[in-house]
């Protein structure tokens, strides 16, 4: 089974433009979860653009399936993610002033900080993924650094997909049989949608949970988000 996480960004950041609490973060990632969403994603930034440090506690209590929390791990991040406790907390190497993440860890050249980070993580009973690129050499670093998954970074992947499928999948295929031998969990993330999905799922051969935002919040401006997130279901199905 694949989950289906939610990335709640957008609708944080529509919240945070009126300084309301309209839309209601809370009740819409518990509707989420209502409407099948199988996990609620948020990722905390330093200037807060998104989803607010405040706003964890809140979710983790509200959160019925299971709570990620991504981010880079600042002492402030990883001090709010111990203190929240959620289910798996994903690590991404952006800076503080990045539009989105764009890329995923170097696990080999930045070893000693990522093995220490991932063991407090992991004494607090988080599970914690690592942001990836589809590169054997940075999958196999991400076991030795003690990483409970991996998160393809799946933005090269939806760039490349409508002009030959196959090519697009091809490094993160090929790369998930490493991961899945080393012992890793597999999820994927980024600029997946209704056209992409599918075809990943059906391409690796393990796939335990997609993290989509962007796409999934646009299409629900058409759709309802009730009945889009049926479908994106239906794709992992
Ligand atoms: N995974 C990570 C690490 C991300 O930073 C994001 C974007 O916040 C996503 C997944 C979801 O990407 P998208 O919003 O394109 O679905």
């Amino acid at each position: 089974m694949t989950r289906l996480s939610v990335n709640l960004n957008k609708i944080a950041l529509l919240r945070n433009s009126r300084g309301s609490n309209y839309p209601d973060l809370i009740q819409v990632a518990k509707d989420c979860e209502r409407f099948g969403a199988q996990g609620i994603t948020v990722h905390p930034r330093q200037d807060e653009r998104h989803c607010k440090f405040a706003d964890l506690p809140l979710l983790k209590e509200a959160c019925t399936t299971e709570f990620n929390i991504e981010g880079f791990p600042d002492k402030h991040f990883l001090d709010a993610v111990i203190k929240v406790k959620p289910h798996q907390c994903t690590l991404v190497p952006d800076d503080p002033n990045q539009l989105t993440s764009d890329h995923g860890w170097d696990t080999i050249a930045r070893k000693e900080f990522l093995t220490e980070i991932i063991s407090e993580l992991k004494k607090n009973g988080i599970r914690v993924s690592l942001f990836i690129d589809a590169d054997t050499k940075l999958i196999e670093g991400a076991a030795k650094v003690g990483a409970d998954r991996i998160e393809y970074y799946t933005g090269p992947y939806a760039k490349n997909f409508p002009a030959n499928p196959e090519a697009a999948v091809k490094e993160i295929k090929e790369s998930c049989a490493v991961a899945v031998h080393a012992g890793l969990g597999i999820n994927a993330g980024h600029d997946l949608n209704l056209e992409n999905l599918k075809y990943l799922k059906d391409n690796l051969a393990q796939l335990d949970e997609v993290s989509i935002g962007h796409a999934l919040i646009c299409d629900s401006i058409y759709l309802g988000l009730e009945n889009t997130i049926r479908l994106y279901l239906n794709k992992l199905a």
